[in-house]
């Protein structure tokens, strides 16, 4: 378990660093190694993933004892070959950083497991991150990097926040969902339309095909007044929806798919506009795996054009889990002074874990 006064106290600022990432937390295993120099925007050396979707599909779903199982497997091969894809060694990392929470605590334990013996055989410092701030900082790794401050919405399969994000550290979430998540929206629905596991990339193909106004269906909190979401009345409307439409559904699924994917994108672009009328912010960044949803790209665009936002997005190769994300969260919060690395090797894992709890405070 993380001591208290175990901190290295090793960075100082502008020091050159080479951080290793581990990302674990549910069904993807990322490695990747990210340069950190100065106080100038960390840079992603290589990177490398695993997934296990082909092996949980059978399944429906993620099998937690199937992913643990995986993660050890794939990990120490998927380090090699980013030392080997940017030309360094073990020898010249300097930090190892892996992924503490929040996510399935057998899996976490395999990174952070991992990490720390790294760590301690190289007698490199380590340090825990949070999932969520990895996901939220990874559009730095993109070619057209935001600046603080900005709004943050935040849409993954677990996750769906409204943030404003005033530096490294400074979130102040604004409004969430009060049941599903937005990815889990598409989830759900596409498993009810019998389109397997993840049902969000599914969903979406399909979508591309069908007629958005087909079936109305509900945009719960859409006027609420606050930037709250909802979006377990929208699984159950699409249920009703497949059961009225019985021998049909087959011949209509792409309408629904559209209808949906429609209903899904229209709350989070309305909040999200609501979000930057509130807080004067004219930037806003989005991530989490939904964030490579092309339909909600294509909305929000349109209207941030039409409002004169700047949106900015990750790589779409890195909106879903990635070790780039989790090394580059590392590198920013050293350069920011918000964390220390440790060399202590102890470690526990967090599987529920508000952002909230790290914001501007070290992690303990
Ligand atoms: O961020 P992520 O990889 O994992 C979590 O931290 O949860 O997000 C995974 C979620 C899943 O719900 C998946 O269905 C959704 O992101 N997703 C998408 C798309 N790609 C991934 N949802 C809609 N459209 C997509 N293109
Ligand atoms: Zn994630």
């Amino acid at each position: 378990m993380h001591q208290a006064g175990q901190e290295t106290g090793f960075y100082t600022r502008g020091m050159s660093l080479l951080i290793l990432g581990i990302e674990s937390s549910c069904d993807e295993t990322g490695v990747a190694l990210v340069r950190s120099t100065g106080d100038a925007v960390p840079t992603l050396l290589s990177h490398a993933l695993h997934s296990q979707i082909e092996m949980h599909q059978a399944y429906g779903g993620v099998v937690p004892e199937l992913a643990s199982r995986d993660h050890i497997r794939r990990v120490l091969p998927l380090a090699t070959q980013v030392l080997t894809e940017s030309g360094q060694t073990l020898a010249d990392v300097d930090v190892v950083a892996y992924t503490r929470g929040p996510g399935l605590a057998g899996a976490l334990l395999v990174g952070a497991g991992v990490a720390c013996a790294l760590g301690a055989a190289l007698g490199k410092p380590v340090l825990g991150v949070h999932h969520l701030e990895g996901h939220l900082l990874s559009p730095f790794l993109s070619a057209d990097p935001p600046e603080f401050p900005f709004v943050a919405l935040l849409v993954s399969g677990g996750h769906t926040q409204l943030m404003r994000v005033d530096g490294v550290g400074r979130y102040e979430i604004l409004g969430e969902t009060i049941d599903d998540a937005a990815g889990e929206a598409f989830d759900k629905s596409a498993k009810l339309m019998g389109l397997g596991y993840p049902g969000g990339p599914a969903l979406s193909r399909l979508a591309e095909q069908g007629d958005a106004t087909a079936f109305k269906l509900p945009r719960p909190l859409l006027h609420s007044g606050n930037l709250d979401f909802s979006f377990a009345g929208l699984k159950t409307a699409v249920l009703t929806q497949a059961k009225k439409l019985g021998d049909e559904l087959e011949a209509r699924k792409a309408d629904l798919a559209a209808s949906t994917e429609a209903a899904i994108v229209d709350v989070l672009v309305k909040k999200t506009l609501t979000a930057l009328k509130q807080t004067g912010l004219k930037r806003v960044v989005v991530a989490g795996g939904v964030g490579a949803n092309r339909h909600l790209r294509a909305q929000l665009n349109a209207a941030c054009a039409q409002n004169k936002v700047r949106v900015h997005y990750p790589e779409l190769n890195l909106c879903t889990d990635n070790g780039a994300m989790i090394a580059m969260a590392a590198a920013m919060r050293l350069q920011a002074g918000q964390q220390e690395a440790r060399t202590d090797y102890a470690f526990d894992v967090k599987p529920r874990w508000p952002l909230d709890a790290i914001t501007a405070a070290s992690v303990g």
